[in-house]
């Protein structure tokens, strides 16, 4: 059952959250600004998606603890920098005013560096108890990776530069595989480093990884127009302002719907095809959630 699964990860990731961030108090404003910034009720879904893949390969959850926190503060600074007046100028974000709107802009931008840079102080200080150094440099590498020019930067950066552009299909899929993608399927990997699972069925995981990454941010394009901002947490519009490139804006709301289902049956099949039905089940539910969910 996947409900139990997501409340029980998501409570506990959140404990880890909480302990290793209160670890800092200085400079004041940071620490409060970090915590902030973290732990504000977001879905969890990066730590979620690195202890389904432990649990697919019957490893104990510890071993993702580190990871899974370092995922979600790059997360977290992402989003506190995606809000900020230069790029997405959004001022709710998780149902609460954005960093910057809380704490002032130069703060924002600095809160968000900290979370970044933290994260592989986290990456590196906490797994080294639990993981071998191989293991650790290859998840440095690939967070690495992922999180700047060949990930989430890189699509931020087309992201900004199509705004009140007419982009192509090819470039739009570009953006939504790397701003959001990426990060998606950092956990995925992630949990295959730990596991040390076969490259053969690595290559079938990623694959799947890429298509939840292309639909989460096609759903949260489709969000953007028809979700309501008491469930969402942030406002809604926000696309149509800015007149960016998006799903619905380039094929139109229907296509983008039915667009979305496809991709999701074709990630679904990829798990059917490659596990039994019990051990695919957590993955295949967790991919419906990722097309139907309203936030
Ligand atoms: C929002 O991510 C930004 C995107 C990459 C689409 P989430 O929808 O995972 O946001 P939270 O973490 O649950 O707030
Ligand atoms: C953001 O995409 C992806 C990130 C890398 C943060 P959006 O700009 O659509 O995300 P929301 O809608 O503000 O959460
Ligand atoms: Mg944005
Ligand atoms: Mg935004
Ligand atoms: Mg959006």
């Amino acid at each position: 059952m996947l409900k139990p699964f997501l409340d029980g990860k998501k409570l506990f990731i959140e404990k880890n959250l909480d302990s290793f961030l209160n670890e800092l108090s200085y400079p004041t404003q940071i620490a409060e600004g970090m915590k902030y910034a973290v732990l504000n009720g977001g879905k969890r879904i990066r730590p979620i998606l690195l202890f389904m893949i432990l649990d697919l390969f019957n490893k104990d959850e510890k071993f993702g603890v580190p990871s899974a926190a370092a995922l979600e503060m790059i997360h977290s600074y992402s989003l506190v920098h995606d809000d900020l007046p230069a790029l997405d100028n959004d001022d709710y974000r998780r149902g609460k005013l954005t960093t910057h709107k809380k704490f002032g802009e130069a703060e924002g931008i600095l809160i968000g560096d900290a979370l970044l840079t933290h994260a592989f102080y986290i990456l590196t200080e906490k797994n080294l108890p639990l993981l071998s150094p191989e293991k650790i440099v290859e998840i440095i590498r690939i967070t690495s990776s992922y999180a700047g020019i060949n990930g989430m930067i890189g699509g931020q950066m087309i992201d900004i530069e199509s705004e009140n552009k007419k982009i192509d299909m090819e470039t739009l899929k570009y953006i939504h595989k790397n701003k959001t993608g990426k990060l998606l399927r950092l956990p995925i990997e992630i949990g295959c480093v730990i596991s040390e699972v076969s490259k053969e069925i690595r290559e079938k995981l990623e694959k799947y990884a890429d298509l939840i990454g292309l639909a989460f941010q096609i759903k949260d394009d489709i969000l953007d127009i028809e979700g309501d901002f008491e469930t969402l947490g942030k406002p809604i519009g926000s696309d149509a302002e800015l007149n960016k490139a998006t799903y619905p804006s380039l094929i139109g709301l229907d296509e983008s719907k039915k667009l979305l289902e496809d991709i999701v049956n074709e990630a679904k099949e990829i798990i059917k095809e490659n596990f039994s039905e019990e051990k695919g089940k957590l993955l295949i539910e967790l991919t419906d959630y990722i097309a139907f969910r309203k936030k």
